[in-house]
Formats: C-alpha cells, structure tokens, sequence
C-alpha cells in the first residue's frame, strides 16, 4: 500500500517546526468534535500532538479512536489559552491538509487511551488483547525501559572481557529447585528434552572450554507456584569467570548495578534516588535481625530476642517455649499504643496466618487505661500478658525493644522458624503501615555465607540450599560427616528492598568434592553418572576455579517501573497455571502429532 510516510514523529512537533508541513503517522488517540472543528490527538510511540481538520476543506471523516491514520498538515503555533502545558507538544497543533485513514480500528475491548479507565480493566482481557494494551505509553515505556536495561548490561559486561554465548533450550534437566518443562522427542517417544532452569551447567562447562568470562541474556523455564515475582519462563541475566574469588564476582556485579540503575534512573527520569554501594550482611545474621533471608533494609525496626530474660516468667506460654528449647522474639511497632483492641487482634490473626500460635503485644504509654501498670516513672504497659510479668522482666522487653511511649511491642514464642516466619512478615506490614517503605530508595545488600545445605524433614534428606555445583567453604568441609547444617557455602545473594534480586556462588571444580556433596544430598552413583555424567567428568579435564551469578532481569525492571506484579514488566506475560489468553496456549495438538510423538493421555485413575 503506498501511503505519505511520517517526516516527523508526534511527540516531537515543537514552536521551531511552525510554518512547516510535516506528515505524521499514528493513531487517533482521542477524537473531539468542537462543532465546526474535528480535533484529534494523534499518538505514535512518541507521544500525542493535537491534530486540527476543518471539514470544510477537507469533508468530514469517519473517525475512530485508535484507527491507523497517515497525516499531513501545517504545525502551527496554539493561541496563548490553548497551550496545554501537560503536553511536551502542546504549544503547537497540526492544520490538516491531508488525511488517509490506513486501516479502522473496530470496537475496542476497552478504553485504550484513558489511563484512568484502564486501571479498573481486567488484567486477564488486558493480557489478551496486549498488542493493544502496549499502545498505551505507560505500558510502552516499561518495554523502552527493559531494552535500554538489557543493553546497559551488555554495555557493560562487554567493555569488561565477557563473551555472550548462546546455550541449549533443548537440554537435560538442570536443578534449580523447580519442576521442569519436558518437550517430547519425536524419534525416541518417550524420551523428553528438558527446557533449562536455568543455564548453569553450561555455563560451567564454557569455564571448562576457556571461555573465561562469559553471559547472556537467558530465558529460563520454571514449572513452580507463580508468585506476584515469578514467571514460569523468565529472564536472566546469567554470568560466569574463571580463576575468581567470590570478591571478585561481588565487585563486578556491584559495579554493574550501580552503573546500569543510576543511568536509568537518569535516562528516564524515574522518581528514585540513586543506587549507593550494598550493604553486606551474613545470612545468619539476616535471620537473626529480619527472620529471613532477603531483609528490606529502607528501615530497622529489627526483631529482638528476649528469651532469656523471660524464661522464667509466669506467662506460661513464654517460660514452656524457652523450656522446649523454642525462643522468643519480638518487634516494635512505633506508635502502635493508639491501635485498637481490634486492630491488634488482627496483627495477632496475621502472625497466625503464618504460623504462629498467637502474638502477645505490650502498650508503652504515659497515661493510665483499663488494666494498666504502672512502671513507677510515669509510664504504664498493658496487654494480656503484663500481669504475668515482673516489673524487671516488662523492663527487661522494653529495653530489647528499644520501645518509647506511645509503641507497642509485640512477641511471638515458638520454634525459631516460625518465629523468624511469623515476624519477618510482621515487621514488614509495620515498615507499610508507618510510611518506611520509601519508594524512592533502593536499599541492595550482599546476604553471605548461606548454608550450603537444610534439612529437608518430608523427605528426610540434605536438600542444596541454592544448588549442588556450590562449592562449599573449605574450612567447614570437616563438618561434611559430622553435621553438614554447619557448612557454609560460597554462596552470595544480591537483595534489594526486600526481594531476592540475584544468587550465585563460586562452584565445585573438583569432581572428587562435586561427588562427595552429590552423596550428601543423597543423589546415588548411578544417579550422578545418568544425570550429571557429562559435568563430573568434565570437571576431571583440569576445569578451572570459576563462580557466578545470575541477577533476574524481570524483576530489575519491577524495582525500577514500580510494579508488585512481574507481568506488567513482561510484554507477554503468563497468567495463572501458566495460561497465556491472547495465543490460547497451552493448546491441544493434531491427532497426527499425538501419533507422532508416540504420546497417549492415560485416563484418569478412578
Ligand atoms: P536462582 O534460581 O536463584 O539462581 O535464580 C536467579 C534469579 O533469577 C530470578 N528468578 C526468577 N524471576 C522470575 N520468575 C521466576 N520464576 C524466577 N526464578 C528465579 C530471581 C533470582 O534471584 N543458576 C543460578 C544462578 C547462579 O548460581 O549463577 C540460578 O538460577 O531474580
Ligand atoms: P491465651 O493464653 O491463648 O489466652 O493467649 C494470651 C495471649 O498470648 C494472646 O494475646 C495470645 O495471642 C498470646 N499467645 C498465645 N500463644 C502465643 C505464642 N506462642 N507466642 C506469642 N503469643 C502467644
């Protein structure tokens, strides 16, 4: 079809383009009809520019909103109270000349150009029809976004010696902790390709191959529970070096980060601070302060433990706790003293809803309620369990606390994993509730020296913490037959405001140590020489010493559009159960495929 082709893009028409003739294409964003005169905006992935056509001269069009439209026309200057000072163009306006409508748009499944409207927009309709839902700029920017990020990191990483290589979809399985995707083979039925986790052993064996250092933007493959962070196929940005320290791969992926977020940051105008060096913080201390491994760090308000000094107390749940060898901690809630009897029951049902039996709170205050204590000094305390607890112990909490008049302080007795489970989540509802989850801050840490291995108690097995090519410290090797829950692990994850950003680890290079760790994780001989045969022997051809990382790339452009859903920084993202609307996918296949691949569906079991 032959058509006049843009000379200018929309966004881009400014007061020094007046008097010229320009021709634009784009969409019919919005279509106003002022009586005599039709304005339109007309919007490309640049932006808006008014359009203004006079159906005298030129007839009076048929119109619709988001039909596909070629342009020609006059800019000219918009009279003083018509600039529109929202608008980068608007000072100026086009007067049409010419105007070919290239293709209608039908009945829209909903409003496209009206931000406002689409917020209420079922997310499964906008998924569906997403070649829609992209036309919108906001939608459009997160796309701009997430390819100026993939080509910073490659800017980066490329100035510094890596080398991009491309590794197999069709591989074999990989553990990463997930179930895999399988993808029949035709020529062997009942033989499966798995589709990678991610590309860790490759990686590995290009470190074998002398590639030294190596990345790529990876699309890995998860069949696990979808979370509000996590896509059944998603992207890393995955990298390798050989004859490195952990230190080193921590420098390297600090100055990556630092580098490629502040020039976003800046590039784009976002609304965030910029990106200051991480902070360090071991894994165990991370449990002991934020109860889990991935501490929003924008605020304290760190959990205390107040086991000792309330082991013997005569609130029984806390003494039997203590008793049973449980523990218990508690966290500050600034200001909390105001919450009503019913505000508390319902932080109390929250800590239930994740385990805990029960949450016991303590009101700091400076005047006296109903069932209050005096402290002596004009301050008072109340809640159930104050009136079991001596004045020295209620002091004793306080000071753990670090509580002033007017907070609540409130505590979870239990088994240490629950307590760390219960109050993690609770700490963060009250960073929420008090404003100290700043959005404008990134708050990146390095969480060290995992375990290289937990107790997995269904299975009665070791299970990998992160996974079995991680080379354990040398120094607590000697625990490996004693009690492996005392090995550390070169291991090292990148945090930031609370999610798990990036894992890596300096791996195993030695076969006689990956074998070692395969047994304690309780994957036999034969099992090692099917599964894992190719890497182990690799390993004996003088592999290098080498480590890694991998940062999700998905979840690094959330932390920089804001967004708490990764499918809004996905162009086309799956829903739940791994559904996609607009391809209809997952889908049945022919009979001649069913035959093919040699594949039947068993009947249900009765
Ligand atoms: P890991 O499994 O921790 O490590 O993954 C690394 C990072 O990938 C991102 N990520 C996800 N993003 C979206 N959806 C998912 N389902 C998902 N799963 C993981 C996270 C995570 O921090 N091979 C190792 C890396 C290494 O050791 O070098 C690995 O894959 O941001
Ligand atoms: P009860 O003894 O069940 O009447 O509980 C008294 C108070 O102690 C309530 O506020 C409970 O929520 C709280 N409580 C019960 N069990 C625990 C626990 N394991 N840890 C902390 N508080 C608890």
């Amino acid at each position: 079809m032959n058509f006049p082709q843009r000379t200018s893009w929309c966004g881009e028409v400014r007061p020094s383009h007046v008097g010229q003739e320009i021709t634009l294409n784009g969409w019919a964003h919005r279509v106003r009809d002022l009586g005599g005169l039709l304005f339109v905006d007309l919007r490309d992935r640049t932006g808006l520019v008014q359009l203004m056509i006079d159906p005298e001269t030129l007839g009076k069009p048929d119109l619709r909103t988001e039909s596909s439209l070629s342009v020609t026309g006059r800019v000219e200057r918009r009279d003083p109270q018509n600039v529109n000072s929202k608008l980068p163009t608007g000072e100026v306006e086009v007067t049409v000349t010419g105007l070919t409508v290239l293709n209608e748009c039908a009945v829209l499944p909903f409003p496209v150009s009206d931000e406002d409207q689409m917020i209420k927009v079922n997310e499964e309709l906008r998924v569906k029809y997403r070649y829609l839902d992209i036309r919108r700029p906001s939608m459009y920017k997160k796309i701009a976004i997430r390819a100026a990020a993939v080509r910073k990191l490659r800017a980066y990483l490329d100035d510094r010696g890596f080398v991009e290589v491309e590794t197999p979809l069709f591989t074999k399985s990989t553990p990463e902790g997930a179930r895999d995707y399988l993808v029949p083979y035709r020529l062997e039925p009942g033989h499966f390709y798995a589709l990678p986790q991610s590309p860790q052993q490759y990686k590995q064996l290009l470190m074998v191959a002398g590639v030294e250092r190596y990345y790529q933007i990876a699309k890995c493959f998860r069949d696990e529970a979808q979370r509000a962070d996590r896509q059944p196929e998603f992207t890393q940005l995955d990298l390798e070096m050989s004859y490195v320290s952990q230190e080193d791969v921590l420098t390297l992926i600090e100055g990556l980060t630092l580098s490629v977020f502040n020039e976003l940051i800046q590039e784009f105008g976002l609304e965030k601070d910029p990106v200051e060096a991480f902070q360090r913080i071991t894994y165990d201390e991370s449990m002991r302060l934020y109860g889990n491994d991935k501490p929003d760090l924008r605020f304290g308000l760190e959990i205390f433990d107040v086991s000792d000094s309330v082991k013997d107390s005569g609130f029984g749940v806390f003494k039997s706790t203590v008793e049973s060898g449980g523990c218990v901690r508690g966290v500050r809630f600034p200001g909390g003293a105001k919450l009503s009897r019913k505000e508390v029951t319902e932080l109390e049902d929250f800590c239930k809803g994740f385990g805990a039996k029960g949450m016991a709170s303590l009101y700091v205050e400076d005047t006296e309620h109903e069932g209050s204590h005096p402290l002596g000094d004009g301050r008072f305390v109340r809640g159930a369990m104050s009136k079991f607890l001596s004045a020295e112990e209620i002091n004793a909490l306080i000071t753990a606390g670090d509580a002033v008049v007017g907070d609540l302080l409130c505590f979870v007795a239990d088994k240490w994993p629950v307590t760390c489970e219960a109050l993690s989540r609770l700490r963060l509802l009250i960073g929420d509730r008090c404003g100290l989850r700043d959005r404008r801050k990134f708050k990146f840490a390095f969480v060290l020296d995992f375990p290289l291995v937990e107790w997995n108690e269904d299975e009665q097995r070791w299970d990998p913490t992160h996974h079995p090519f991680t080379s354990p410290k040398v120094d607590d090797l000697v625990y490996l037959d004693t009690d492996p829950a005392r090995i550390r692990a070169d291991c090292y994850d990148v945090v930031c405001n609370g999610v798990e950003w990036a894992s890596g680890s300096i791996r195993i290079h030695r076969p006689d140590v990956q074998a070692r760790i395969f047994k304690l994780i309780g994957v036999t001989d034969e099992e090692q020489q099917s599964r894992f045969g190719h890497i182990l022997e690799a390993f004996t051809y003088g592999a290098p010493p080498h480590g890694g990382i991998a940062p999700g790339i998905d979840r690094m452009i959330m932390f920089l559009t804001d967004d708490e859903n990764i499918r809004e920084v996905i162009a086309f993202p799956k829903l739940g159960g791994g559904y996609d609307p607009m391809m209809d996918a997952p889908s049945d296949i022919s009979k001649q495929q069913w035959e093919e691949m040699g594949l039947q569906v068993r009947p249900p079991a009765k």
